[in-house]
């Protein structure tokens, strides 16, 4: 099996980033960028991110999940605690984060800590989603082995009947974390592959360093 790509090639032409231009806390040019892209490049869930972290095995591992809040201290995103990424995260808690925008030719790099959010701060926002995604979360060992569709569905359908006219209380094992960054880089596409690509590190005493990088 053989289907060569050589001839996949795109010229990136959206736009421009200039050292000049930049703010002195990259989490305002997180937040442009962001409105930009859900303003003028509509895609299908502009929150939507890679997770990478450091498995247990020693391999890398990436996955897609959903950001749901950005602050000056850092990233949120919400989990099974106990799940692959859980216990890799528990293990090693530098991460790395990543966002391809393709509508508007940018990507973002983020490494950081992650740490989970204080319990009442997850205790919100699962009260915050519907009833079907919470009982999902209980239904769901997150990254085990499941014997088959039927078994998650025979439990979602009791779970149903246990929690009809109840509230459901967030379960230990699901909640937040928050990744604080300690570096991030900006890369948008340019003509002849000479793109922009502006990284941002976090000194010791709390001062964000930009630089250019080569592309
Ligand atoms: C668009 C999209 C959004 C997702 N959002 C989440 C999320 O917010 N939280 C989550 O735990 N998994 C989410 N997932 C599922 C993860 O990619 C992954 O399958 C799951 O978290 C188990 O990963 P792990 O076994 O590496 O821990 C999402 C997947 C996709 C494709």
């Amino acid at each position: 099996m053989e289907k060569d790509l050589s001839n996949y090639r795109k010229s990136y032409e959206k736009g421009e980033l200039l050292l000049k231009d930049t703010p002195e806390n990259p989490l305002e040019l997180f937040r442009s960028w962001f409105n930009e892209v859900d303003q003028h490049f509509p895609q299908d869930e502009t929150n939507a991110m890679t997770v990478s972290t450091i498995g247990l095995d020693g391999y890398p591992k990436n996955r897609v999940v959903l950001l749901k809040k950005f602050t000056y201290e850092g990233f949120i995103f919400y989990t099974n605690y106990q799940s692959e990424k859980g216990k890799a995260i528990a293990n090693n808690p530098n991460i790395c984060l990543s966002f391809f925008w393709h509508g508007a030719e940018r990507q973002i790099i983020i490494k950081g800590k992650a740490e989970k959010i204080a319990p009442n701060l997850s205790d919100g926002y699962f009260e915050s989603r519907p009833k079907g995604s919470q009982l999902g979360a209980l239904a769901s060992n997150q990254s085990e082995v499941v014997e088959s569709r039927d078994v998650l569905e025979n439990k979602l359908k009791a779970l149903e009947i246990a929690y009809k006219g109840k509230e459901v209380e967030r379960p230990e094992f699901w909640g937040g974390y928050i990744v604080k960054p300690i570096s991030i880089e900006f890369w948008q596409g340019r003509p002849n592959r000479l793109h922009d690509r502006i990284l941002y590190t976090l000194e010791e005493n709390y001062d964000w360093v930009k630089k250019r990088l080569s592309p």
